[in-house]
């Protein structure tokens, strides 16, 4: 007797448990969702969630606030996403940091596979290497004499170790056998308004922020950080150009979740990034800042999940065999 009623006990559990998690599929989403961003306002990583929270709050019919909780490279603000309750009501759009800050903070407080669920890729964008306006280098080959020629009296901005423009930084240092000054920021966004004020030399970032003020005589760009020059700025050479090899990289964003989030809501989340990213405002607007949305084969959690692992085993080693360590 006493076994059946705790057989009854079971089923009565799963089938209040199903109810409720079929309840809050039915209702989600009811109140607004917060979509971390966890660097500064107005850097790439703000561009991009901005354009992502526009077109998905769209899709979800419910606002989306962007929550710019940053520093550490992006691992206070991950932090507290992975302490969030698994609702769907907070978010994460986060890039290549994901990956590297598990191998940059010794004492980081979540694990990034483990305590997330991916919703989708979003974003694929270069980087291009760019300095104050009154940079005394002519062209691409005098700004690599005078790198290794300087290289410690220059100084290098970037969002924090382990940052796309961390590690765009590190490519270029490794690839020209230099080092320079690293003056860290909570995004590159306050790092463009130092480098447009003279108080920083050099900057590698995503063309986001970048390619306006290029184009507007704020600051000078004397390369792609990679094998190909860029829409947006055809004049300027890849680095490949100057016989420099070892420098070429893309930047991804994707978006995530807390692990455990009812699987229904996560559906629906990977539904409203996959209509995002084929939104055509959508790809028009990231188009015109050089940067590509992802099709929506890959605005999937399995794409996310595998482009994850991926830069955890490329990137974290590298900077691993770098010997670079945050704290
Ligand atoms: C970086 O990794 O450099 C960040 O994306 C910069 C930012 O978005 O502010």
């Amino acid at each position: 007797m006493k076994f059946q009623t705790n057989r009854f006990r079971a089923l009565a559990a799963a089938m209040l448990c199903f109810s409720a998690v079929t309840a809050t599929a039915q209702t989600y989403p009811d109140r607004p969702i917060t979509m971390m961003m966890p660097y500064a306002p107005g850097g790439p990583g703000d561009t991009i969630t901005r354009v992502f929270a526009g077109a998905m709050q769209k899709q979800l019919g419910q606002q989306i606030v962007v929550d710019n909780t940053a520093g550490a490279s992006g691992s206070i603000g991950t932090a507290k996403v992975a302490r969030a309750k698994p609702d769907g009501y907070t978010l994460l759009m986060i890039h290549v940091s994901h990956a590297t800050n598990t191998a940059m903070y010794k004492n980081l407080s979540y694990h990034p596979v483990d305590d997330f669920d991916p919703i989708g890729r979003a974003t694929n964008g270069p980087m291009v290497i760019v300095t104050r306006n009154d940079f005394p280098a002519k062209d691409l080959n005098e700004f690599v004499s005078y790198l290794k020629a300087n290289g410690p009296k220059i100084s290098l901005a970037h969002a924090g170790v382990g940052s796309a423009s961390h590690l765009c930084g590190l490519m270029m240092m490794s690839a020209l056998n230099v080092k320079l000054n690293e003056i860290p920021y909570k995004g590159t966004g306050p790092a463009l308004t130092d480098l447009m004020g003279g108080q920083v030399d050099v900057l590698c970032d995503q063309t986001s922020g970048t390619v306006p003020p290029v184009k507007a005589g704020k600051i000078k760009a004397y390369a792609a950080a990679g094998k190909s020059r860029l829409s947006g700025l055809p004049d300027v050479p890849a680095i490949t150009e100057a016989g420099v090899q070892g420098l070429d990289i893309n930047i991804s964003f994707g978006l995530y979740a807390p692990k455990g989030v009812p699987k229904p809501v996560m559906d629906q989340l990977t539904l409203a990034l996959q209509k995002s990213v084929a939104d055509p405002d959508v790809r028009q607007r990231l188009d015109s800042m050089g940067i590509s949305a992802v099709n929506p084969d890959q605005a999937r959690p399995e794409a996310l999940r595998a482009h994850l692992k991926y830069e955890i085993d490329t990137l974290g080693s590298l900077l691993t065999k770098a010997g670079v360590k945050a704290n």
